[in-house]
């Protein structure tokens, strides 16, 4: 089918059976992340998609696709830092009404950020996607990107909540 006519919720589906067969036997850790990112920048077209892993008390940039951005976002601070802190998907539809929201770019409008956990449950990392409209991200993108992390997290044996 022509991927222009296509309905979110069918790119999704795509995107999650894409995923799942891409990392298949792949145990590296930074070759899944490059991958999953990619696959989600292209399969969805958005502005910036990436993940930012926890070291320390921050979070460091890892595999993205996109403009150049903040390497290292404090616990707490911005719409990544939250989700961290937060232990929970933050789907933002105006980034200007998030309070202390970091702009890598001015192009980046809304923004959706899911955390990634271990074994232990703690937060390893986040999964963050921007866009360069607003109101682009609702609970269809949380579902099927929680549902991503989960296969990302999964084979090589990390758990999500
Ligand atoms: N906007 C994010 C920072 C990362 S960039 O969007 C790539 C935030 O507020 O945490």
């Amino acid at each position: 089918m022509d991927s222009k006519k296509m309905t979110k919720e069918q790119k999704y589906e795509l995107l999650v059976a894409q995923v799942s067969s891409l990392l298949e036997g792949e145990t590296n850790w930074t070759a899944r992340l490059a991958e999953t990112c990619a696959a989600i920048h292209d399969a969805m077209g958005f502005f910036w998609v990436g993940f930012y892993l926890v070291e320390d008390e921050q979070l460091v940039i890892g595999p993205f696709q996109g403009s150049v951005a903040c390497l290292r976002i404090p616990k707490g601070k911005g719409v990544c830092g939250t989700a961290w802190k937060q232990r929970k998907t933050l789907i933002v539809k105006d980034v200007e009404e998030f309070p202390g929201h970091i702009a890598c770019s001015s192009l980046s409008k809304s923004e959706i950020v899911v955390p990634l956990f271990n074994a232990e449950n703690e937060v390893v990392g986040v999964l963050d996607i921007d866009s360069d409209e607003l109101f682009t991200f609702d609970e269809t993108d949380a579902k099927h990107l929680e549902e991503i992390v989960k296969i990302l997290n999964n084979s090589i044996g990390f758990s999500t909540k």
